[in-house]
């Protein structure tokens, strides 16, 4: 059990140009939140802090597309997401966002003590500007081919396909987002923070310090990082939102929204502390106050390494204790994703199965993607709530209390002897607070939510083998022995389901009519009571009726989910569908030049560390030599091998991610988005036959 302690808990703040679905509330805050409600019901000092992101450069771009200001679409959003967060039972202490004025004032005077304590490089560079929209264009603004992975969609700062974060200025064939226009390079003064100083910092304090208590996958990304080489970071850029940067020369810039954003997470600390008359200082820089982050997986380097060194030069703060970072969930077996609309939006789950809130908490915590990313189906959600919330936790709980109000009028029976098996049953319920305990502690939110759902298979199987409905013909003691007994393990799992189910263990409160602690002869069981306390509801109490806790989700329910999800493939696909338009004429000499021949896959392997590449022995008739190609989420290796593909063989060789690739795979994509290879129907055409 944890002693009282002080906790900052922070849950990455949201960017607000879209509503929030079910990979968020798994890989984020619906762990934040058990870990936050475990922790103060345990008796911490808890500070579970959130907020909107609101500089995010994808909200101007929509503002434009949808001929709005920023303003407008951060307001509309900023409002749904609180909400959801609301109805799904999020506690955050605060729930901030980042154009409020005192977050302005926060990290403007953040910026102002490191610039003053001389923390950043300046520098005048060529960054890309267009011409047209006369503008310098930061990170998303510029889309151009990935120069590590051939990728033609990548963006200024990184490259989705490949992974690898890059500067606007490396991308091959930049173009503007804004006009389409080619940008132009203008000298630029921005402020920089110079991460390869804090490299032995980042190597202390993560690398050594905390080898055995961070998650793996948390730790193998920082620790590939810090290996590569840290370079100074850009900490300003030249844009029109955003907060504007705190010093003399600096017009027309603005904070990079990577370093203002976690500062939010302070900045909502002191509005709450305002709110509640309390100081926020010892939240974040009393070095007995855990600082706890939890995030996804893509916002690992700026959690344990930028925002780390940041607040190490600012020098007043505490660093994170922890940063449980979680893999990230599919849909059905496809990537969630707002632009696609492949998501379960929470504002629509709930319209379609009201008051479900814990059901959809318990289905994405028991496949929370903890330690690799896992698929969320309807299936299992409905598995998870029939054949558990339903069969199990619904329907122990119910019949303690039907059988309670039929035999004895609602109230708690006196025991007579216990049986050896109820001894058993009872001390097992005695050791599940600290086994469970344990599992949060760690971060391990899926075997914990098992271990309850363990607790009430424990009441569950002690009546199916006790059988009080039948005893009650023969055995009047045995079976108010039972019920009481049957009763603890209830009052136990009303107080062990809070973290988890927080609209279930209020209802079963209500059910056991316990009321809150602090009021005078509450019956409200403590979380560490359970393991010592021998009576936890008393002889004597008067419980109230029943009322189911669960029921049953029915096929034709998730029918019409996976009907929806269906719709939304067909409408993607017809989007799909639509014809490029044809380019410009080549002539008969344009296309004379490139030499394509029929070649023959023969050997293939995973590019170390990058998803998406195979690298391929390919025999072109010519010779054989060697393809990299991004095909890696489409083909396993053993699939490509054996089989006949179309070369571009006189393509300029390429170093792609140290590999030299000579040549490339002819390909074209179907309507869902697969790739498929161009090649002959003909069995007997050779390697190294001409395409002409
Ligand atoms: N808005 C970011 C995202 O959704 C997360 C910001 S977390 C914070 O990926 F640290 F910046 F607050
Ligand atoms: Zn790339």
């Amino acid at each position: 059990m944890s002693t009282k302690g002080r906790y900052t808990i922070t849950a990455a703040l949201p960017y607000t140009n879209g509503p929030i679905h079910i990979g968020h509330l798994a890989g984020v805050y619906v762990p934040a939140d058990i870990y936050s409600r475990y922790l103060r019901i345990t008796g911490n000092d808890v500070a579970f802090i959130c907020g909107s992101d609101e500089h995010g450069a994808a909200i101007p771009m929509r503002a434009k597309k949808e001929g709005v200001s920023p303003q407008v679409i951060i307001d509309k959003y900023h409002t749904i997401i609180k909400k959801s967060f609301h109805d799904f039972g999020i506690t955050f202490d605060n729930y901030s966002r980042t154009s409020a004025s005192i977050h302005h004032e926060t990290a403007s005077e953040f910026f102002k003590k490191m610039y003053e304590d001389g923390k950043f490089i300046e520098e005048t560079s060529e960054q890309l500007y267009d011409p047209e929209a006369d503008q310098f264009l930061a990170d998303r603004f510029v889309t151009g081919t990935c120069p590590k992975c051939g990728n033609e969609e990548a963006y200024g700062d990184q490259c989705e396909n490949c992974g690898s974060t890059l500067s606007a200025t490396e991308l091959i064939n930049p173009k503007s987002t804004i006009s389409g226009a080619e940008p132009i390079l203008k000298q630029t003064k921005h402020w920089f923070l110079p991460l390869d100083q804090y490299e032995d910092f980042l190597r202390e304090w993560v690398l050594v310090g905390h080898k055995k208590d961070w998650k793996t996958n948390v730790y193998g990304q920082i620790k590939s990082w810090v290996d590569d080489g840290l370079r100074p970071r850009a900490v300003t850029r030249d844009l029109d939102w955003g907060i504007p940067v705190p010093v003399e020369g600096a017009e027309g810039k603005v904070l990079y929204v990577w370093f203002d954003a976690p500062i939010g997470y302070i900045s909502s600390t002191k509005e709450w502390a305002q709110r509640e008359g309390k100081d926020w200082e010892p939240y974040w820089k009393d070095k007995d106050t855990k600082l706890v982050h939890f995030i996804g997986k893509d916002n690992i380097v700026f959690h344990c390494i930028i925002f780390p060194s940041m607040l190490k030069a600012e020098g007043s703060y505490i660093l994170p204790e922890n940063v449980p970072a979680n893999e990230f969930l599919n849909l059905e077996g496809n990537k969630l994703s707002t632009s696609k609309n492949w998501a379960v939006w929470l504002h629509e789950y709930l319209e379609d199965f009201p008051n479900k809130q814990d059901v959809l908490r318990y289905a994405l915590t028991a496949n929370a993607p903890e330690t690799k990313d896992n698929d969320f189906t309807w299936k299992d959600f409905q598995a998870r709530n029939n054949n558990e919330l339903v069969a199990i936790f619904g329907n122990f709980i119910n019949r303690v209390v039907v059988l309670t109000n039929k035999y004895y009028d609602g109230v708690i029976p006196a025991p007579a002897a216990f049986s050896e098996i109820d001894q058993q049953t009872l001390a097992e319920l005695k050791a599940y607070p600290a086994v469970i305990s344990s599992s949060i502690e760690r971060y391990r939110f899926r075997e914990a939510s098992q271990e309850l759902m363990n607790v009430a298979r424990l009441g569950n199987k002690y009546l199916a083998d006790e059988e009080p409905w039948k005893t009650i013909k023969t055995d009047e003691d045995r079976t108010k022995t039972v019920l009481y007994v049957a009763l603890q393990i209830a009052s136990a799992l009303a107080t062990l389901s809070e973290p988890f189910l927080p609209f279930t263990s209020t209802k079963l409160k209500g059910i056991l009519s316990v009321t809150p602690s602090g009021v005078e002869g509450s019956v409200e069981t403590q979380w560490n009571e359970i393991s010592t306390k021998e009576i936890l509801l008393p002889t004597g109490h008067q419980i109230g009726k029943g009322e189911l806790l669960f029921s049953k989700i029915e096929d034709t329910e998730i029918q019409k989910q996976l009907e929806k999800l269906e719709a939304t493939k067909k409408a993607n696909q017809a989007e799909n569908n639509t014809v490029e338009p044809q380019k410009d004429t080549a002539t008969f000499e344009d296309f004379t030049k490139l030499d394509m021949r029929i070649g023959t896959i023969i050997e293939a392997e995973k590019m170390p560390k990058a998803k998406k590449l195979l690298v391929l022995k390919v025999d072109t008739g010519i010779n054989i030599r060697t393809i990299v190609s991004g095909i890696a989420e489409h083909f396993s290796p053993e699939e490509v091998v054996g089989k006949k593909v179309t070369v571009l063989v006189n393509l300029a060789p390429r170093k792609l991610r140290g590999v030299e690739s000579e040549g490339m795979i002819l390909m074209t994509e179907n309507p869902e988005g697969k790739i498929v290879f161009l090649n002959p129907d003909e069995d007997e055409v050779n390697a190294g036959a001409v395409v002409s």
